[in-house]
């Protein structure tokens, strides 16, 4: 498929999507939220595909929404049009999704981010929610997960000052899954990648289907949820294939059923 503001790529089981706006740091307009829609959605309906990184360049994963963009919006276009709303069909794929960050990962750029099942992050990383800074504050799920991801005091400075969190205060507060050096992180997200989508595709996804559920749900409702679809999971021949597997002593052939 051929796009204007993305590139995508196969990797063996592996789904990549680059952002590629170089000229705007990756900032994300309409077009490129239309693009990675289309670009979730192949990965997705493509059975082959067991797992999905999403990256930027060296110097930006994304610097937010686009600013040239949104400083012709209006208060009834934003309302009428739901703006944003589209980036609710990006956090609610169900493959996993990794994100590989290096550079800015600002404003939108952040929540992107964290729509992503984790990020893993390059050493130059450089996290933020300047939002604050241009008269609004996070609308694309920010001030909600971050606040979930490193609590509310560091949540409350970040988006009240607009500070930028570097790599390592992100991993040492829980907004990353991992730092690498960053001539490494492409090769580290794909390598983790690989492991994911080695795995049985349908447990994987009900894996994250069930870590997702602690957001919203009580922990005796979340408990109750995991153990529902722990059961479910004795009905797959993964489930058989990966007991017998470990018995026999050799490694398992998932065939994601
Ligand atoms: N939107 C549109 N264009 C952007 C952009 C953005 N978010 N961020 C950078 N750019 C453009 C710049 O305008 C510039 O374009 P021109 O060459 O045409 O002027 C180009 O990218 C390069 O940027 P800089 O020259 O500013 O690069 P720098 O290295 O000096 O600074 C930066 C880098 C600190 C990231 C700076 O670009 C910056 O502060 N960007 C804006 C960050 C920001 O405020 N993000 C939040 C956006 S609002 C949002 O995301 C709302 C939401 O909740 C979803």
């Amino acid at each position: 498929m051929a796009f204007e503001t993305i590139l995508t790529e196969t990797r063996g089981k592996v789904g990549l999507i680059t952002l590629n706006r170089p000229q705007a740091l990756n900032a994300l307009n309409s077009a490129l939220l239309g693009e990675v829609n289309q670009a979730l959605d192949a990965f997705e309906a493509d059975a082959n595909i067991g797992c999905i990184v999403i990256t930027g360049s060296e110097k930006a994963f994304a610097a937010g929404a686009d600013i040239k963009e949104m400083s012709e919006l209006n208060y009834p276009h934003t309302y009428m049009a739901d703006f944003f709303s589209g980036w609710e069909k990006v956090s609610g794929r169900r493959k996993p999704m990794i994100a590989a960050v290096a550079g800015f990962a600002l404003g939108g750029g952040c929540e992107f981010a964290m729509m992503c099942d984790f990020i893993i992050a390059a050493d130059n990383a450089k996290f933020g929610q300047p939002e604050i800074k241009l008269g609004v504050m996070p609308g694309m799920g920010g001030t909600q997960r971050l606040t979930r991801l490193i609590g509310r005091a560091k949540a409350m400075e970040m988006c009240l000052t607009g500070r930028m969190m570097g790599a390592e205060e992100a991993e040492r507060s829980g907004l990353v899954a991992r730092v690498v050096p960053a001539a490494d992180l492409l090769n580290e997200a794909l390598k983790t990648a690989d492991t994911i989508a080695s795995m049985s595709l349908p447990i994987a996804m009900m894996t994250k289907e069930t870590i997702n559920r602690a957001d919203e749900v009580t922990l005796s409702e979340g408990i109750r949820f995991e153990r529902r679809l722990f059961h479910a999971m004795f009905a797959t021949a993964d489930q058989k294939e990966g007991m017998a597997a470990f018995v026999g002593k050799r490694p398992p052939e998932f065939k994601n059923g």
